[in-house]
């Protein structure tokens, strides 16, 4: 990948960067802003630079949802950002032409044009009159094949912002990991985690599956979960990696309706001690029913994680945010700004949004 630091003449020339400004607003304010710290690096290197910025960003999967909070929000970690209310056309390019060298425009949510989820030709190309170079650092979204991520690096000089750069590096230290290396997934949908699973049973010496994935597996090896969640999936297809040495299963849960919710007390022991015998820790996914208060095996592995002397990579938003709840993120090798994306990035080595850069 061409590296941010690779363009040569900034002053005044207009940088459109594809930035991970997905992040939770609720009642009109951002309630985690860890994506948006981990956005400065690059905005602020093209700011000192003399560039003007101008940052795109989806939020929400729909396109319903206004980035004006989210560049307030930032407004608070860099200076001299403004909103503008609109993404392409006329008006979009005179707000553009207005700035100054040094200037942060943010522009509305990517999806409000179905164009971008599309990968609208017509719509990268109005993206691409914005600006004479374009900068990719949105990691969490290099897996999707969206105009802002595979369209727009067809039609300008493209480059991979600091933090694409970091998350790259990082995730490929996580492929060859020191020994003994623990992988620990959790989250739900076994049909989004197989192809990360497989990787993982080839480079890490214990894989650890929890969470509402761990019930699929469960339920394959013949055991009784109740009205648990379990995916639809052909349960042949997991029944190949139950034999696997390398798969370590919850021993315990706790219960509650008939569902399985969290991992027991014995199952955080096991994890604890795994994490104290790891030279590598991988995790990505909460062990519980985090978003209903199911927080006991995910917040006492994020412990023994934070205690235990490992390399420590996780990833995800629901694991990142409740780690960041826990004050805890800053005790962590590498805090991955993607969730799919570090999936994906995992499993393959790489994602169409990297491989757009490199064309
Ligand atoms: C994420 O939060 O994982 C990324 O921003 C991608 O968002 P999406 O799942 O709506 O494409």
């Amino acid at each position: 990948m061409r590296s941010v630091r690779d363009i040569k003449a900034f002053e005044n020339i207009p940088v459109l960067v594809r930035a991970a400004l997905n992040v939770p607003v609720m009642h009109g304010n951002v309630v985690s802003d860890y994506r948006l710290r981990r956005a400065v690096p690059t905005i602020q290197y093209l700011r000192e630079c003399g560039a003007k910025v101008i940052l795109i960003s989806h939020i929400g999967e729909q396109g319903t949802e206004t980035l004006a909070p989210v560049a307030r929000a930032l407004g608070e970690l860099v200076p001299r950002v403004s909103f503008f209310g609109e993404t392409i056309g006329e008006r979009a390019r005179r707000a553009v032409r207005e700035l100054a060298p040094g200037d942060v425009l943010v522009l509305e949510n990517l999806r409000r044009d179905r164009g971008e989820k599309m990968n609208s030709h017509a719509f990268a190309h109005e993206l691409a009159a914005l600006a004479d170079v374009f900068v990719q650092d949105s990691f969490d979204t290099c897996h999707r094949p969206h105009a802002s991520i595979i369209g727009v690096p067809e039609l300008l000089p493209s480059y991979a912002g600091l933090l694409l750069e970091e998350e790259v590096r990082e995730l490929s230290r996580a492929l060859d990991p020191k020994h003994p290396a623990l992988a620990v997934i959790g989250g739900a949908k076994f049909s989004t985690k197989e192809p990360v699973l497989t990787t993982l049973f080839k480079t890490y010496d214990q894989v650890f599956v929890g969470g509402a994935l761990a019930s699929d597996f469960l339920k394959a090896k013949g055991q009784d979960v109740g009205a648990s969640l379990v995916s639809l999936t052909d349960p042949s297809r997991i029944k190949n990696i139950l034999n696997d040495p390398r798969l370590i299963l919850p021993i315990d849960s706790v219960i509650q309706d008939d569902k399985i919710l969290d991992h027991g007390p014995g199952t955080i022991a096991l994890l604890t001690d795994l994490a104290k015998n790891a030279k590598t820790i991988l995790w990505n996914g909460p062990l519980g029913k985090y978003e209903d208060g199911f927080v006991e095996a995910t917040d006492a592995f994020a412990r023994a994680i934070a205690a235990s002397g490992a390399r420590s990579v996780i990833g995800g938003g629901d694991t990142v945010a409740a780690l960041e709840g826990l004050g805890l993120l800053s005790h962590f090798s590498f805090v991955s700004t993607g969730g799919g994306a570090m999936l994906e990035f995992l499993a393959r080595g790489t994602l169409p949004g990297i491989e757009a850069l490199g064309r």
